[in-house]
């Protein structure tokens, strides 16, 4: 960064590091028509031509602005220039937002304070960096220093300006059953935008956008950033008439508003930057280890995860005492370790239209409660879970006759259903307590190891009935008031694992990973469709975040036959876990099932903690392919999907593997140099058939003497 005219704070670099800088790259500045000029004898000196790290509008530099700020008087105009900075040991530990975790030792942060004297405004930045990753996590904080209210209409987490340079962008794209599409494309002249204005941060575009220079998976530069957030965002692409690009990241504007009373703070989300320039691999790579290291919980960090079947596409909403009661008994037989019971066990849920908020046992199904089937299922050492959907609120509900006022809703208007149910209104406080005291109840009462946090439809009507700030706060406020619930649940039962769902991935961001080490990524189990969401995902999330279940075929999702190798195999590749009536397998199927989980298990400490490297993309091709990676050994999976005849044969190659080492292969006891398997390849029989999954797996056996 440069401090120019003793005023603007400007951005000068970010990528590959350097030993010292001279400013080599500081374009020299040339006078415009149409350019604003604040000093007179300097008038090539403009904000139009400036690389702005956090820019603000009405002076000049007629881009998309960061921040937008209303003072009492009704005046937008704000002039922000820089002050002073310090840095300090440790990260922003934000208190009421998820944020990066780091002690005093692992990592420093640099504040950058600017600041209007005028409007009596103070704009801090933050940026903090860690000795062991090259993510940088920024953020941003307004101060009223003065003595009346000011309004924030805008407030982003990061922004970034470099020159356009042929670069590619690359974000997701997708809906529910079809979470984390990659679009990559070209970017022109002008103003791209995604977001989110649902009240939740996916599935159509969650927060995630890179900047790639004639990368691919291996090679090549990619600077990417997201969000630590789970609400309403916004990511911004500009490339203006002098090649000038910009990338921001933070809370979407046109949802939100903040009032600041005399004195006050608001901090916005963090943004995570990562800038590899070892492709997107190598840009996943350092998301992964981020996340893992300083973003879940600590208590979830490498811990083994239990291998689930859920019961939902066993039951659907017809579960009972027997049913589940005949699910744990095979899940004993056949080496799973935890069952789920999904939706269904309250109220009189027969169907999505009743019973959400009406959170007690329905005696019908379970005559005697669920306390027996947990106690039946420790018996068998096998752990218990439940699903909720605490957040919402069905119509025809004792708590919505009981608290009509609860529901998220204006007070003039008939609020909009989704999915037959209603959101509760988190902003307030009693609705807060009310999740927390029904979730922490029913963990206590039946000791339960596992709960499913669901989230079914997306937010219409963002009004409180009983809170008093502007409309536009509410969106910001619901996600407040749900971290708040989230963090005094996650902390009060920290053994117990909380699973992510939004009708699968329609709400995984880093904001819930900070609460929830792991998520349902899609409620398609499809073999073919699942190549693609997770190789997608895999971009930003590590695999141990995200849960993938084998189903049953024709796949309900899709009516598709895959064959169960397949399946298994795309399951395998996650934090594994079952969806089935495992209590009617043929006694081949269980055989099949058994050793698929004994595998699982022996593989599991790789999977969830080696470094994954996709391969081949299902994006660009027949094929989907690969690598979960360690000191000693690598699996390897690649799905070969449509049966073509002129394919003689498949080929693999396998960067990332030690280029000076020995490699055996598992079941041929060939041994290949690593070298060779880098560059030359694995050549692999192509079956007949479609949908077919090819699994190598090497031991790393010496290192070559050269
Ligand atoms: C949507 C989830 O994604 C499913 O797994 C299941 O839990 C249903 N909700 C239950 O209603």
């Amino acid at each position: 960064m440069e401090i120019v005219e003793d005023t603007y704070l400007v951005h000068r670099y970010w990528g590959k590091k350097l030993t010292s800088y001279h400013f080599s790259n500081r374009p020299p500045l040339k006078k415009r028509t149409f350019a604003a000029a604040p000093i007179a004898e300097k008038p090539e000196v403009s904000p139009e031509f400036l690389p702005f790290e956090f820019p603000y509008p009405h002076q000049g530099d007629f881009r998309n602005s960061a921040v937008q700020i209303q003072q009492a008087n009704g005046d937008e105009l704000v002039r922000f220039c820089f002050q002073s900075y310090e840095i300090k040991n440790g990260v922003n530990q934000l208190s009421d937002l998820p944020h990066a975790r780091g002690a005093d030792e692992e990592a420093q942060t640099l504040i950058i304070y600017l600041s209007d004297q005028i409007a009596e405004i103070e704009l801090a930045l933050y940026y903090t960096i860690f000795a062991d990753s090259s993510v940088i996590v920024r953020s941003s904080k307004i101060k009223n220093i003065g003595t009346r209210p000011i309004k924030i209409a805008k407030l982003f987490s990061a922004s970034i300006d470099v020159r356009y340079d042929q670069q590619l962008s690359t974000t997701f794209y997708g809906t529910h059953q079809k979470e984390f599409q990659l679009n990559r494309s070209e970017i022109q002249h002008g103003l791209y935008k995604i977001g989110s204005s649902r009240g939740a941060s996916g599935p159509l575009y969650p927060p995630y956008i890179a900047l790639s220079k004639g990368a691919d998976e291996f090679r090549g530069e990619v600077h990417a950033m997201t969000l630590i957030y789970s609400g309403n965002h916004e990511i911004i692409l500009e490339r203006d008439q002098y090649d000038h690009l910009r990338m921001q990241a933070g809370l979407a504007s046109e949802t939100f508003s903040w009032q600041l009373n005399a004195e006050e703070t608001f901090y916005s989300p963090q943004a995570l930057l990562s800038y590899s320039d070892r492709g997107f691999n190598g840009s996943s790579q350092s998301f992964h280890r981020f996340f893992t290291d300083h973003l879940i919980s600590p208590a979830w960090k490498n811990k083994e995860r239990p291998l689930l079947i859920n019961s939902w596409e066993m039951t659907y909403y017809d579960v009972n005492h027997k049913r589940i009661i005949d699910l744990i008994d095979a899940a004993a037989d056949l080496g799973f370790e935890t069952v789920a019971l999904d939706d269904g066990w309250y109220g009189k849920r027969n169907s999505s239209k009743t019973s959400l908020g009406d959170w007690t046992v329905d005696t019908d199904k379970f005559p005697d409660g669920l306390k027996p089937l947990v106690d039946y299922a420790k018996e068998k050492n096998i752990g218990f879970g439940i699903w909720f959907e605490p957040e919402m609120i069905s119509p025809k509900t004792e708590l919505l006759q009981k608290h009509p006022d609860w529901v998220m809703r204006s007070k003039n208007y008939e609020p909009l259903l989704g999915r037959n149910q209603y959101v509760l209104d988190l902003t307030n406080p009693e609705v807060q307590h009310f999740i927390i005291e029904t979730v922490a109840k029913t963990i206590m009462e039946l000791g339960v190891s596992y709960v499913k946090w669901d989230m079914n439809r997306h937010m219409t009507d963002p009004f409180s009935q009983q809170q008093t700030f502007e409309s536009t706060e509410y969106p910001h406020r619901y996600m407040l008031g749900l971290y708040r619930v989230l963090n005094e649940l996650t902390s009060a039962f920290p053994e117990v694992l909380f699973e992510n769902c939004s009708s699968g991935g329609g709400r995984l961001d880093p904001g819930m990973l900070f609460y929830f080490p792991q998520t349902w990524i899609s409620d398609n189990t499809d073999g073919l469709d699942r190549q693609q969401i997770q190789y997608g995902a895999s971009c930003l999330f590590p695999i141990s975040s995200m849960t993938g279940h084998v189903s049953d075929v024709p796949n309900h999702q899709t009516n598709r036959v895959v064959p169960f190798k397949t399946r298994a195999a795309l399951a395998s590749s996650t934090n594994m876990g079952y969806e089935m009536n495992i209590a009617q397998l043929t006694e081949d199927e269980k055989k099949a099932v058994r050793s698929h989980l004994k595998e699982y298990k022996q593989e599991r400490k790789l999977i969830m903690e080696g470094t994954f490297h996709r391969l081949q993309s299902p994006f660009e091709g027949n094929t989907c392919g690969w690598m979960f990676l360690n000191k000693e050994q690598a699996v390897i999976y690649l799905f070969r999907n449509r049966y073509q005849v002129f394919d003689l044969s498949l080929l693999i190659k396998l960067p990332g593997l030690d280029h000076h080492a020995l490699y055996q292969e598992e079941t041929t006891r060939q041994v290949y140099s690593g070298s060779e398997l880098i560059n030359c390849g694995l050549a692999l029989e192509n079956p007949k058939g479609d949908c077919i999954v090819q699994k190598i797996k090497l031991k790393k056996i010496e290192a070559e003497s050269v």
